[in-house]
């Protein structure tokens, strides 16, 4: 308990004030109710949920729901979750997190969604960097990870473009919608330092 107490204290885990973050081409910021038809549009679309195995949100409704947890978890310091802004179009194009947060660990898993219409144009290799950057510089993770599905190449390849390296296959360790999924895990260490 201790122990854990002085890490956190290490960490910084503080997402107030929103942390909002910036590049040349993309803004990173607080999803809101407002969001809701887009955050709808991603997660109603069984190709872009093909590979996250969530329930697909049957309605408005449900996209709500979802922001409220996500909005909840950034309250209580649990885990972070951004809109993706693409700048001059202030509806979200995606969405990215740090989740399963292990303090004590100082260790994080990355996930993330695009929104079809946006997808294929190098806008989450952008968004990961700023994060990556948040995770390590900010918060002061030592390692990152990304589980996603074997066949996810174009995740794959988002992960493999900064420097994730594949660390286990994981057979049949999923159970969901009735099967039991493969996955893959990635990591990151921070190359910048030792905690
Ligand atoms: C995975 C995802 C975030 C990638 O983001 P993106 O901004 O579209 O990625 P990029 O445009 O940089 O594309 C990455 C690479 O994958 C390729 N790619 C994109 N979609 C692909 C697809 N459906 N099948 C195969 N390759 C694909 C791109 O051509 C690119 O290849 P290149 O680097 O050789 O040019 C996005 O496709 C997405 O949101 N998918 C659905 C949700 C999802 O699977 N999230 C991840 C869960 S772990």
């Amino acid at each position: 308990m201790v122990r854990y107490q002085l890490c956190t204290a290490m960490l910084l885990i503080n997402f107030s004030p929103f942390p909002n973050l910036e590049s040349d081409r993309i803004y990173l910021r607080q999803i809101t109710p407002e969001d809701v038809n887009q955050v709808f549009e991603m997660r109603s679309d069984s190709e872009t949920m093909r590979f996250i195995p969530r329930p697909l949100a049957k309605n408005r409704q449900d996209a709500l729901n979802h922001i409220e947890l996500i909005t909840k978890g950034i309250m209580d310091n649990e885990y972070i979750n951004w809109g993706i802004v693409l700048k001059g179009n202030e509806k979200i194009t995606g969405m990215i997190c740090l989740l399963r947060m292990q303090p004590e660990n100082y260790r994080t898993e990355i996930g993330y969604i695009l929104h079809p219409d946006f997808q294929g144009k190098g806008i989450m290799v952008e968004a990961v960097k700023l994060v990556i950057d948040y995770a390590f510089n900010v918060l002061k993770f030592h390692s990152l990870e990304a589980v996603i599905d074997p066949d996810n190449v174009a995740s794959e390849k988002v992960l493999l473009k900064h420097s994730f390296v594949k660390e286990g296959y994981f057979k049949e360790n999923t159970f969901y919608n009735g099967k039991f999924l493969d996955s893959v895990i990635y990591s990151l260490i921070n190359p910048g330092k030792n905690n």
